[in-house]
């Protein structure tokens, strides 16, 4: 029998990269600059890391990055926007309803890359 937590690390780890790390001091209210939310590793908890392109899939990405954010061993979730393409309404819609949709859990971040790389 899978443990809830095992079941999230696996999901996690399917998803893109999970890395220790720590809480960022508060949600942004908007899109923040890249690596702002990367700066303190926490020893006890996760910090998920996923990866997002398609804006069809957004419903999708921001159901997973709340589920995410509801455990109690993930201290953040970041999501890498690959997409330059994705219109700046767009994307502050996505941050301001990722921000909402982790008002009372471990905060969700947008970070959007500079290119469709994955590297961050
Ligand atoms: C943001 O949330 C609203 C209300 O749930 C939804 O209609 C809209 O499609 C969402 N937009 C994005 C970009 O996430």
């Amino acid at each position: 029998m899978t443990s809830p937590a095992t079941a999230i690390l696996l999901a996690a780890t399917l998803i893109g990269v999970v890395s220790a790390a720590t809480r960022p001091p508060d949600p942004p209210e908007c899109v923040p600059e890249p690596n702002q939310n990367l700066q303190i590793l926490h020893r006890d908890k996760f910090t998920v890391l996923m990866n997002g392109f398609s804006e069809s899939r957004i419903p999708l990405l921001q159901s997973l990055a709340a589920t995410y954010s509801l455990s109690p061993i993930v201290s953040s979730v970041l999501v890498l926007w690959g997409n330059p393409a994705t219109s700046p309404r767009v994307l502050h819609r996505l941050a301001h309803n990722l921000t909402l949709s982790s008002s009372s859990s471990a905060p969700i971040s947008l970070l959007l890359q500079p290119s469709t790389m994955l590297d961050i």
